[in-house]
């Protein structure tokens, strides 16, 4: 019965809002906790949906995330408007960013968001429509035999 889902939420995220920047992530943690999903699952869904609700917030136009559990994952998917990626292997190798010297000035832009997502992740699968916006699937099993 992998459909069956028992919890879906969404969450919306504003590009460019570096004041709300981590509000999404913040409450999905929060409700991972609360339903008591293996903590070593909740940190690594933290860190990996904070990357993605970062990379919208720096490179898109506004973005929303899906939180769909079902008693064998947690996927989270987030669709965004915005410029996209044009070339995805280039955006997924460490150390590459595109971020500006404000963003630069305030933490980020160490390239490592993609490539952390991707390692922190069961499955993950990256989409982009140049001009258009991204979509991510990052999926972790709740079922652990023998994943990571
Ligand atoms: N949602 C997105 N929309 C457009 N471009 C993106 C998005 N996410 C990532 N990118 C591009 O991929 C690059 C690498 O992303 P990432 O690994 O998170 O590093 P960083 O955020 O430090 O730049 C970004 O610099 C940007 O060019
Ligand atoms: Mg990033």
């Amino acid at each position: 019965m992998s459909d069956e889902c028992v919890l879906s939420q969404k969450f919306k995220i504003e590009g460019g809002n570096f004041g709300n920047a981590g509000k999404a992530s913040t409450s999905i943690k929060e409700i991972l906790k609360e339903i008591g999903i293996d903590p070593s699952i909740v940190i690594r869904a933290s860190i990996a949906i904070y990357e993605a609700e970062m990379n919208v917030v720096m490179y898109a136009k506004k973005g929303i995330i899906t939180l769909n559990i079902t008693p064998e994952e947690l996927h989270l998917k987030l669709e965004d408007e915005g410029q996209g990626i044009a070339d995805i292997y280039q955006a997924m190798k460490e150390g590459f960013s595109t971020a500006t010297n404000e963003m630069r000035e305030m933490g980020f832009g160490a390239g490592m968001g993609l490539p952390n997502i991707k390692k922190n992740a069961d499955r993950f699968e990256i989409t982009s429509i140049p001009g258009k916006g991204t979509t991510l699937d990052i999926i972790f099993y709740l079922n652990k035999t023998g994943n990571q």
